[in-house]
């Protein structure tokens, strides 16, 4: 009886220090996860919430933080020409090409992140740790891609309208 109790607590702290590791390590993830994030996770108003500790990154570059209304549909539509001249080639909404499907993007990142991306390509492609895993899962660094803050803006909008499921 009393050997058994021992052995219960046993693995009650074998069980109890690996959960601790667990989190320690999940944890050690998470101050670089926030480090990559140029503002403060700050999620546009307005604009769905992430749910409760899923704050979608907002990249590294010159969007600190973006307020967005309803979405602008003739803004939209000029974001949605630029995108078929200059990014489908590489993007699908729903299928990967040379690069990965975007449709859903903003359900992952942030509209800032979206932004910075397309403004400051190449700090992100060097610094950001989701982009950095992109390079190697699709072997290429995406090419900067050139745009003015208003194209960038206008794509950011046409992307808001493809945005397939909602967040909880
Ligand atoms: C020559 C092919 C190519 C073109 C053109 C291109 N991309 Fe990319 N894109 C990629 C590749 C490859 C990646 C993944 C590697 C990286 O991020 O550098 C990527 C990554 C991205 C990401 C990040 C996706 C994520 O899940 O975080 C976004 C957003 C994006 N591209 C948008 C665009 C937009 C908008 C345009 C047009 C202005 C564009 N791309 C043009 C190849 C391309």
């Amino acid at each position: 009886m009393k050997r058994s109790f021992a052995l219960a607590v046993m693995a009650g702290l074998i069980i109890f220090s690996f959960c601790q590791g667990e989190a320690g390590r999940r944890s050690a993830g998470q101050p670089a996860a926030v480090s990559q994030t140029s503002s403060e996770g700050a999620v546009a108003p307005g604009l769905d919430p992430p749910a409760a500790g899923q704050a979608r990154p907002v990249g590294i570059g010159p969007v600190k933080s973006l307020s967005l209304g309803p979405v602008d549909q003739a803004l939209a539509d000029n974001g949605k020409a630029l995108f078929e001249d200059r990014c489908a080639m590489c993007h699908g909404l729903g299928e990967a090409k040379s690069g990965p499907a975007v449709g859903n993007i903003l359900n992952e990142v942030a509209p800032e992140y979206v932004m910075n991306f397309l403004l400051n390509t190449g700090v992100m492609e060097q610094k950001d740790a989701r982009i950095i895993g992109l390079i190697k899962k699709f072997t290429m660094p995406m090419p900067a891609p050139g745009l003015d803050k208003d194209q960038a803006r206008a794509i950011l909008e046409y992307l808001r309208t493809t945005k397939k499921q909602p967040r909880p």
